[in-house]
């Protein structure tokens, strides 16, 4: 265990102090999630650019402990299709919650059988359930910003996502992002 502490968050950057690892999540390092590869191909080959960036707590990911993450997906989308996180199991299922912080963007949820969609803003609190996949996407025109707290000893399986899909993808519509079904060919 670590003792008693608080966290900063920066707005400005979406960082928090003091913090733990940063990860930096390129077009290059989401091989194999969006539905127009040619147009993935194009964007990795060309300036690459980061899709996400996740600041994580000190707080150590052990049995007990609530580590945070804040996320920040920055606005764009491939081939129709809005950038968004690789999305990942909880192979210890347990639950875990969402913030909202800035921009617009929701909350993709899979439990292999039925998709659900929780749009976030800030202030909304979003929850996923032990056992269900999720993702999250950026469907606005400036960076999606969240909190993540979640259990220590949950981990992650990426591997689930990518075998399963996540029963939808949500593409740029005329007005409200559309959810279209995850088998579909790129439009
Ligand atoms: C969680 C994490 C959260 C997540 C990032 C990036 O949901 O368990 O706390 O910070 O890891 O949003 O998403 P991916 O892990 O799916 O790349
Ligand atoms: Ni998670």
């Amino acid at each position: 265990p670590i003792d008693p502490m608080s966290v900063t968050f920066r707005s400005a950057t979406g960082g928090m102090s003091p913090s733990g690892p940063v990860l930096s999540r390129r077009m290059s390092d989401l091989e194999g999630l969006f539905a127009d590869t040619a147009a993935w191909q194009e964007a990795r080959d060309g300036a690459d650019p980061v899709v996400y960036e996740v600041a994580s707590s000190p707080v150590p990911e052990a049995p007990g402990e609530l580590p945070q993450s804040i996320t920040t997906i920055h606005p764009g989308a491939v081939g129709g299709e809005f950038h968004m996180t690789k999305g990942h199991q909880h192979p210890n299922p347990q639950g875990e919650i969402y913030f909202g912080l800035s921009g617009t963007g929701g909350l993709l949820l899979f439990d292999g059988t039925t998709p659900k969609w929780i749009p976030m803003s800030p202030g909304v609190i979003g929850y996923i359930p032990p056992g269900w996949a999720h993702r999250s996407v950026n469907t606005g025109d400036e960076p999606y910003r969240f909190l993540a707290v979640y259990p220590g000893d949950a981990g992650h399986d990426y591997g689930w996502v990518l075998e399963h899909g996540m029963g939808w993808r949500v593409r740029r519509g005329a007005g409200e992002p559309q959810l279209v079904p995850f088998q579909s060919e790129p439009v």
